[in-house]
């Protein structure tokens, strides 16, 4: 377990204020002694997500993140503990203790780094290689320029189970390390393990991080055989979700904006084209964080999906999550092509540029995608068209944005302006009720998940209610230890998460060490994070007495004879339904 020295851990804690540091990713409002949020880590509209200045932590009641400044930095920049305190001690201008921190997680990481380099520059070398001749024509009919090639280091992997991993073999690294690289597959045979190349016979585009590293690979089949893509799973260096390409570049550039294409073949043409800006992302399905990254790095995003209805659908997608976190956006329309490569290739750049130029704000992309397919010379096509503008402009919450929007419509289709704001106010109306139900669901729901896992591990909700009055008291009150011990509370956890928790805190306290958050960021895990902080702050307001203590024991050992005897009763029946097989032959 990485450990740093609790002196340490506080200096830290002091120099890098847990408010300062999330207002760099999240916009904060005061609400009292505290701050609110729309939540990093999951989709919302309203905020849940919450800052307590008062112990420098956090909590989400939205998706029940929680946690303080380290394991934040830790899930916002995914990165390991260790990374993570020196991505604080960097900001914060603070030396690193050298000793005491485990770096072996980022060791490895170091290692798939390197060795994700030298297979990029296997690739590129076969690539130019007569080995790669067949990948170089490739490239040559989609039109890629040599300068485009060297830029990017795209490459060939030979059509071989073996090139990759004897090359990277001779180099040092083990077949092991190059599976958990996923640059080799597996197969597992009764007795044998073998491993070979998991790119064969593909173009490749290395997937280069903002920061220079080589983080995975994206491999292209020649012709049209299937799968036309294989790209690297999540890696110990990748997560997919957050895969980018093109950011290295782009965030370079001297435009403010981003363009957001769908392929990395797009992002790679429109980069030769003259459009520096471009990018790709790698998950299949964008999220909040991802978009968050991104617009990091630019003002504004201009959505450029392919052209196609999933393209579209994908776009409505995206342009939601954008406006979640409050971006500036346009959509680029394409027209005479099915995504931006085929465009630049049958028209060239300036098509492009006009495109770019007639990009539509995201309230005029929806009016456009609600009036597709409709025939605006009907009375039924005009009225159809109507209700689905006034559903997107019910959403619209700038004032002047929805006038102009609805007297445009009241001047194109002929129908009085207050008849449309009308229909606008009863939609709104229906929609704020709508958002309140649902907000009453996901407070259900949390609640029965709790119920759930309560009765996966087997426990009863009294029983992990008390469980976790355990800990929130033991974090109050260290000196409630000896107490706990002597009972054997250990025994009575009947939940991992919880008791896991317990056994932390109680090695800490034993050993003299601090309880706050920080100084528990590197022991306990997110999740083990997320109900710890969580419980604290539902139950700060309690005082915790003794005779509460010694109530919450009494209930876990009751709930364990409980569960005891339903186990006895459970193995007892388990016995009968063995007889009544034997039945049968009894009669015999
Ligand atoms: N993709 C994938 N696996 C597939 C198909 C697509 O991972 N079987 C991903 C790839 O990241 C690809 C992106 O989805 O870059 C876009 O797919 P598609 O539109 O099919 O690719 P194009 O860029 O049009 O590819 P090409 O021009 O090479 O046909
Ligand atoms: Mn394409």
């Amino acid at each position: 377990m990485p450990r740093f020295s609790d002196e340490f851990l506080q200096e830290l804690r002091a120099r890098c204020d847990i408010e300062q540091i999330i207002s760099g990713y999240v916009q904060l409002r005061r609400r009292g002694k505290n701050l609110v949020g729309l939540c990093p880590f999951h989709n919302e509209k309203t905020p849940s997500f919450t800052v307590y200045p008062e112990n420098q932590s956090y909590y989400c009641f939205g998706c029940g993140a929680g946690g303080e400044v380290i394991n934040f930095i830790r899930r916002i920049e995914n990165l390991d503990y260790v990374e993570a305190v020196r991505f604080l001690c960097d900001r914060a201008g603070i030396m690193m203790p050298l000793d005491g921190a485990d770096d072996s997680m980022a060791l490895k990481r170091r290692r798939i780094y390197e060795m994700n380099r030298e297979a990029a520059r296997f690739f590129h070398d076969t690539l130019l290689s007569p080995a790669g001749e067949a990948g170089l024509n490739y490239y040559k009919s989609r039109g890629y320029s040599k300068r485009t090639i060297t830029k990017f280091g795209l490459g060939y992997a030979p059509n071989s189970w073996n090139a990759l991993r004897d090359h990277l073999r001779e180099k040092g690294y083990s077949y092991e390390e190059q599976f958990e690289a996923n640059l080799l597959q597996r197969s597992v045979k009764s007795d044998r393990t073998s491993y070979y190349d998991n790119f064969r016979g593909r173009v490749i585009v290395p997937i280069i991080d903002v920061r220079g590293n080589v983080v995975a690979f994206g491999g292209r089949v020649l012709d049209d055989s299937k799968p036309k893509y294989i790209n690297t799973a999540d890696t110990p260096v990748y997560k997919k979700s957050l895969g980018v390409f093109g950011l290295n570049f782009a965030k370079n550039s001297k435009e403010k904006t981003l363009i957001l294409v769908e392929g990395y073949m797009d992002a790679i043409s429109l980069h030769q084209a003259g459009f520096d800006n471009a990018i790709a992302c790698l998950g299949t399905a964008l999220t909040g964080e991802m978009a968050r990254l991104l617009m990091r790095y630019a003002d504004e995003v201009l959505l450029c999906y392919d052209a196609d209805e999933a393209g579209q659908k994908a776009t409505q997608k995206a342009i939601a999550i954008f406006s979640s976190i409050g971006a500036k956006q346009r959509v680029i329309r394409l027209s005479g092509g099915k995504d931006p490569d085929e465009i630049l290739r049958k028209y060239g750049p300036e098509r492009f540029r006009s495109l770019i130029e007639g990009a539509s704000n995201e309230i005029e992309f929806k009016l456009l995608r609600a009036r597709d397919g409709l025939d605006l010379h009907t009375d039924d096509g005009r009225l159809k068209y109507l209700n689905l503008a006034a559903e997107v402009l019910a959403d619209v919450n700038n004032a002047i944005a929805v006038d102009i929007y609805v007297s445009r419509l009241s001047e194109k289709l002929e129908v009085d302006k207050q008849a449309i704001l009308s229909r606008l106010e009863l939609i709104r109306k229906r929609k704020r009720s709508q958002s309140r139900k649902a907000a009453f669901q996901t407070v259900q729901k949390s609640f029965s998940a709790d119920a759930g896992r309560a009765a996966a591990a087997g426990s009863s909700l009294r029983g992990r209610k008390a469980q976790k009055r355990v800990l929130t008291l033991l974090c109050g009150n260290p000196d409630f230890l000896p107490e706990l011990r002597s009972r054997q509370a250990e025994t009575l956890f009947d939940d991992p998460l919880c008791r896991r928790i317990y056994e932390v805190l109680a090695a800490r306290i034993e050993s003299g060490g601090s309880l706050d958050f920080t100084a528990l960021s590197g022991e306990l895990s997110r999740e083990e994070m997320d109900l710890l902080v969580g419980e604290c702050q539902k139950d700060k307001a309690l005082p915790g007495s003794r005779q509460e203590l010694h109530d919450c024991i009494e209930t876990l050992q009751s709930e364990k004879k409980k569960q005891q005897s339903k186990n006895t009763q459970a193995s007892a029946l388990e016995g009968d339904d063995f007889r009544a097989l034997f039945r049968p032959n009894d009669k015999k």
